[in-house]
């Protein structure tokens, strides 16, 4: 099988890549990624020998229709996908997410290839910290973020094109995810860094907001568990009940630097902060059976942690550069 995997230099499409490359070795993995300030091919060089990285861009139509021509499954994170710099610039997320998936989507239609399009849980909007409920895939959608909003409105084009064009597609919408090879500006492994430069965790506001976290390998595989037995036309949730606030989060990071629970800094919360997320995945495990592997939360975070430790030349070049931007911006 030929693998087209878009944003495969980023954090959760390198990691797809890792294990595609483990334990599928019949697959034969090419990367377009645009190597943005997100992406890094050095998340790439332990498989540098089995995958072919083009450096390129989504919009690029001459491009992608080639590359997608020569694919049979398409699998599509690239995105820009940090929801603060959202608000200060919205552009890219329009260009990119928006754009960037029309013109993957004209590709697959032209060349009747199977596309799976990775997604958010944060096109739901968010739920109050007291509602009981969690989303599925009828929640109906409620974007907060230019972040969110792009990413509502590249699933309702994948929609689209599978309803009038009848393309082959799937969606998945996932929580948040941790785990090695994440950006240095996402909330965990910027706390992370900042804790191996002996620099206090900091938290928004009280801390209240909830996320639902999932380990990278867990969205990843219930992705190949979709490509494989998934329903065309679908969207389905991934989460594996993680629910936790960001000051749980914080104190779980302490436990793992064997630091004291309350030894953190609070910050200013950030405007349009979503409360909380919570999916419901009975659809993907009920009807194609997949489970998460990393259900103890400080298990797989003292994981995460020990993979940043052991690689600094991985995080260290881009770190002065990012907290010089969130110092720009009051963070
Ligand atoms: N991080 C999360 O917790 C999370 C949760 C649910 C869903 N998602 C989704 O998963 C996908 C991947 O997220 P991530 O956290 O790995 O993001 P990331 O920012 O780490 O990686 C994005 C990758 O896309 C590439 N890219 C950006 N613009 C591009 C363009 N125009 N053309 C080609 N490549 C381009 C970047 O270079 C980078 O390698 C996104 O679609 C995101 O919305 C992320």
């Amino acid at each position: 099988m030929r693998l087209l995997v878009t944003g495969g230099a980023g954090f959760i499409g390198s990691n797809f890549v890792h294990l595609t490359v483990r334990e599928r070795p019949d697959v034969q993995v090419t990367v377009l990624d645009a190597l943005t300030y997100a992406g890094d091919k050095t998340s790439l060089a332990p498989v540098a020998d089995k995958v072919t990285l083009v450096e390129g861009d989504i919009t690029d139509a001459e491009l992608v229709d080639r590359l997608v021509g020569e694919s049979d499954l398409v699998v599509h994170f690239a995105a820009e996908s940090h929801n603060d710099n959202s608000l200060t610039n919205p552009w890219p997320f329009v260009h990119t997410n928006l754009i960037g998936t029309y013109t993957l989507l004209e590709a697959v239609r032209k060349h009747g290839v199977r596309f799976h399009h990775i997604s958010t849980d944060e096109v739901y909007g968010d739920l109050e910290l007291d509602d009981p409920a969690k989303f599925t895939a009828d929640t109906p959608y409620n974007p907060s973020s230019p972040y969110s909003s792009t990413k509502a409105g590249s699933d309702l084009l994948v929609r689209a094109w599978a309803r009038s064009f009848g393309i082959q597609a799937t969606i998945s919408n996932c929580s948040n995810n941790y785990g090695p090879y994440q950006h240095i500006e996402k909330f965990i492994p910027r706390q992370i860094t900042n804790l191996i430069d002996g620099i206090k965790p900091r938290l928004y506001g009280k801390g209240e907001n909830v996320r639902d976290w999932i380990h990278v390998e867990d969205h990843n595989s219930a992705v190949w568990t979709i490509i494989e037995k998934g329903q065309i036309g679908e969207t389905y949730l991934i989460g594996a009940d993680g629910e936790k606030n960001n000051l749980e989060v914080v104190e779980a990071l302490l436990e793992a630097f064997g630091l004291a629970k309350d030894d953190f800094d609070h910050v200013k919360d950030r405007a349009g902060h979503d409360l909380r997320y919570a999916i419901d995945s009975s659809k993907l495990r009920d009807e194609l059976g997949w489970e998460p592997k990393y259900t103890d939360f400080q298990s797989g975070l003292q994981a995460t942690v020990d993979w940043y430790k052991a690689n600094e030349a991985w995080w260290r070049p881009a770190k002065e550069a990012t907290e010089a931007k969130y110092a720009a911006a009051g963070h």
